[in-house]
């Protein structure tokens, strides 16, 4: 029998490399501090790591500019670091998965700067989307900037080019072959020198329509597509299906083509993993057909609230839209783009709703920080760097809170991750989240994840899908429990704030917090915590 590909299950973990660890005292983190902390990261339990970029790059969207996308950052290190950090993966049994960035590159490729030297009309300036003004001298159309701001910036002699992000993020033109060869030639790259797969940045956006149109609504439209601006779920998701930029059918003849390259590798298993903020959902599984990619990322974790409707809902969907493609779904708390779990929905919610979605079919993504329970870090305006917070003259204060580096050890800030000053500041508050405390704490958020990660590959793994548990109703948002069998494992949680009696089969093995009591016959689950047993 043909065993599962690695990827199909696999718990990944998401490194920031600017915030993991500094092994050179410069503030920053690097590669050589990643390879030297990875027995940290298999001893959690994980199967592989994400690196987010660590290429060449001004730095303006914390590496997401890419500069040259074949070669590596000096704040980070350099190719041999890569070439280590992967032989020391590997050692260890950790896949490693690089994050390629085709939607644009940073203005300071040399693509660019050849784009803007050779002017009006020429090759190079149609490797990205360079227009002429309007004849009232205003830009090509009237998109806005998911960072804020315009979405084109008016070069010396006069055209615009295109940059759904920051103006010093150009749009590429996929229309154009060189784009293609060009990004087919960094994949191999990345390949031949070990890397195991790519998790795609705004794989949906590759593609443009109607480049020339103005959109009806584009304050509208660019706060919809903003999760930190509040709006009315019906109005969004009408305003979801007029996007010009994303999710057009284009994008998926691309991605046929690099499912071929992959497989051209064979056993080496390359996989890939799509961010594509879609709507409506079912257009997500687009991206997985079996031609196309391996993983599509579900970023309803990042937003639902913790209600038991809110989370049936979405597990449910997320699960009978893959079956569709036959693919499993992925479930993701965090990431570097959106506020930490903790901050968002409670300390012991977070648990709790990690160990819930542990026993879940499909793969989980763990942002590095999320195991120790880590809010999001305290940035005063002055220290901001996300490129948001200035496009929109700090009314979006940006995603750095999520980015702040990582408490290692000591007693004091910055915790063993720098010898010199952090690049973001880590407050003393963190003093007990600290991975030297946690090891040392049974009761730690990360003692929960090494726990909950090794039972999971022990006994879920593999294990088929869920069966909702009828007593717990999942009907309406008060619903104080939420239960799911998978194998031999029955999976519970209770998101109220009283203890909820449980009939549970089997043992109990591990719970996220409190104490799971016997009672009546049942079992006591303490609140907003969430509890595993074996039968
Ligand atoms: C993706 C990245 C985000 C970045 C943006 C532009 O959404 O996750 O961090 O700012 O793409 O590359
Ligand atoms: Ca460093």
């Amino acid at each position: 029998m043909k065993s599962a590909p690695w990827w199909r299950e696999a718990t990944i973990y998401q490194i920031y490399p600017r915030s993991f660890f500094d092994s050179n005292g410069d503030g920053e983190g690097d590669l050589a501090g990643i390879t030297s902390h990875l027995d940290y990261v298999k001893n959690l339990g994980v199967d592989a790591i994400w690196l987010s970029p660590f290429y060449t790059s001004p730095n303006k969207d914390g590496g997401y500019d890419v500069a040259n996308p074949r070669d590596v950052d000096p704040r980070f290190g350099n190719l041999d670091d890569v070439q280590e950090l992967i032989a020391q993966a590997h050692n260890r049994g950790l896949r490693v998965i690089a994050d390629i960035v085709p939607n644009h590159f940073s203005d300071q490729h040399e693509w660019f700067q050849d784009a803007l030297s050779a002017g009006r009309g020429s090759k190079e300036r149609e490797r990205f989307h360079f227009y002429d003004a309007n004849p009232d001298g205003t830009p090509p159309n009237n998109w806005i900037s998911l960072f804020g701001g315009p979405s084109w910036t008016q070069v010396e002699d006069g055209q615009f080019y295109l940059h759904l992000f920051d103006s010093s993020q150009p749009d590429l033109n996929w229309e154009n072959p060189e784009v293609h060869a060009d990004f087919e030639k960094t994949l191999r790259f990345w390949i031949d020198l070990g890397v195991d797969g790519f998790r795609i940045d705004v794989a949906h956006g590759l593609v443009k329509e109607d480049v020339l149109k103005d959109h009806p609504d584009p304050q509208g439209l660019s706060n919809a597509l903003r999760l930190d601006v509040a709006m009315d779920s019906d109005k969004r998701n009408a305003l979801l299906l007029t996007v010009p930029y994303f999710d057009r059918q284009g994008v998926h003849e691309i991605y046929r083509k690099w499912r071929k390259l992959f497989d051209s590798y064979g056993d080496r298993q390359i996989m890939a993993v799509a961010e594509a903020w879609v709507h409506p959902p079912i257009n997500a599984t687009r991206y997985v057909r079996a031609d196309e990619l391996h993983q599509v990322f579900n970023f309803d974790l990042l937003t639902a609230e913790f209600d038991s409707k809110t989370l049936f809902d979405v597990i449910e969907r997320s699960i009978s839209l893959n079956a569709t493609v036959d693919a499993l779904p992925t479930w993701a708390l965090s990431n570097h783009d959106s506020p930490r779990v903790v901050s968002r929905i409670g300390g012991q919610e977070a648990r709790a709703l990690a160990l819930f979605v542990f026993g879940l079919p499909g793969s989980t993504y763990v942002f590095a920080g999320q195991e120790l329970g880590l809010p999001d870090g305290q940035v005063q305006d002055w220290q901001r760097q996300d490129p948001t917070f200035f496009r929109t003259h700090g009314q979006i204060k940006g995603r750095d809170g999520a980015r702040v580096p990582l408490p290692w050890s000591g007693k004091t800030a910055p915790f063993g991750f720098s010898a010199g000053e952090p690049w973001l500041p880590i407050s003393q508050s963190w003093e007990n989240l600290t991975v030297e405390n946690e090891l040392a704490d049974p009761k730690s958020s990360l003692h929960m994840y090494r726990k909950a990660l090794e039972l999971r590959e022990k006994f879920l793994v593999g294990a088929g899908g869920i069966t909702w548990l009828e007593s717990t109703h999942h009907g309406s948002r008060r619903d104080a429990l939420l239960a799911y069998s998978r194998g031999d494992m029955t999976v519970v949680m209770n998101l109220s704030d009283l203890p909820q009696e449980f009939e549970a089969v089997g043992t109990l093995v591990m719970d996220s917090g409190g104490t799971v009591e016997a009672h009546n016959g049942k079992k006591l689950i303490p609140p907003r915590s969430s509890a595993w047993f074996l039968a």
